[in-house]
């Protein structure tokens, strides 16, 4: 018989003992539920491609918020459906905009919920495009106005974080010096600072009604095969302000979120997207998988690979998968 010394298997032999060595625990406090705001009200429309995800009006929106407190969701990001859509995304910062009407509802009914606002102009422009358009391209520093009044008008709203999404450049040195202009300077800024260029936000296009009319999205997103190009985004963003960085998608950037990691010592967030959710929905609907396991072991390794915070449509399940 061979001598083994080392027998990886002694610590595995019980529930106990594996969790007595285990290494990463997902909790509560990490995570971050979306929700979808728009018109009316008593709306409550599930989403087709993401079942268990619905878009709310305002009223049940405050009352969906209040009662994820309760079960111990302590933080959401809003996004907007608008009544009307312009070329000029005017919906996105008008005071009375549909995130905005949602923050002040919530921020009453919930105070203690941290509100985040997702800043972007695709949900609000007749293009679905994250900027404003000239000849069929997407201008950067024009776009860069308009999301600075997007993050201020949310702010002034009372989100406690606006999250600039749109990969503009210079988007979160733009929104950082509008908000202390403002004398808003305590508000955070999450940014998406490494979001590529995904097949992976089908569902939330249809969510969020927001798929450009032309074209795509991958002048201004990242290119998927690249890494260290994500090194450079965290860097700008983190030069200009941002307080949390995030990585989007998740699963399928592992490698990008860990060297972002090792990299920056910010808090860190990973989104797991609408077709990562979609994907696991899907296939548990067919009975091919354990949904409550294969979700557990997918935000398991995100924070494995170094995330934070996870941005999650099963916040409200794995928290209670957690309790
Ligand atoms: C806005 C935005 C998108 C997502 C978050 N913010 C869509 C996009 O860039 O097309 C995607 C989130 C998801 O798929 O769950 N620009």
């Amino acid at each position: 018989m061979v001598q083994i010394i080392h027998r990886p298997r002694r610590l595995r032999k019980s529930e106990a003992l594996r969790s007595l060595v285990r290494e990463t625990r997902l909790s509560a406090d990490n995570f971050v539920l979306p929700l979808f705001i728009c018109p009316g009200t008593g709306v409550r429309n599930e989403v087709s491609s993401m079942p268990g995800v619905h878009n709310l009006s305002v009223d049940e929106a405050t009352s969906e918020v209040s009662a994820a407190f309760d079960a111990g969701v302590r933080s959401v990001i809003l996004f907007g459906l608008p009544e009307t859509k312009d070329e000029l995304a005017s919906g996105a910062f008008a005071e009375d905009g549909i995130v905005q009407k949602a923050i002040r509802s919530i921020r009453r009914t919930t105070p203690e919920m941290i509100i985040m606002a997702d800043t972007c102009l695709c949900e609000y422009t007749s293009h679905g495009h994250c900027g404003v358009i000239r000849d069929g391209e997407v201008l950067n520093d024009e776009s860069l106005e308009l999301l600075a009044r997007t993050a201020l008008s949310q702010a002034e709203a009372g989100a406690d974080v606006v999250a600039p999404s749109a990969m503009m450049d210079g988007q979160v040195g733009a929104i950082r010096e509008t908000l202390d202009d403002a004398g808003l300077e305590n508000i955070a800024i999450m940014a998406y600072a490494v979001k590529y260029a995904s097949g992976f936000y089908g569902p939330f296009r249809e969510a969020a009604d927001s798929a450009p009319s032309f074209g795509d999205r991958r002048s201004y997103q990242m290119d998927p095969p690249n890494a260290r190009e994500a090194l450079r985004e965290a860097e700008l963003d983190y030069s200009e302000g941002a307080d949390i960085l995030m990585v989007k998608p998740a699963t399928v950037y592992l490698d990008v979120l860990k060297m972002v990691r090792d990299r920056f010592d910010v808090p860190l967030a990973a989104y797991h997207v609408s077709g990562e959710y979609a994907l696991i929905k899907a296939a548990a609907q067919k009975g091919w998988i354990d949904e409550q396991r294969v979700m557990l072991e997918t935000l398991t390794s995100i924070k494995r690979a170094g995330a934070d915070i996870i941005l999650t449509y099963y916040a409200r399940e794995v928290i209670r998968a957690l309790s």
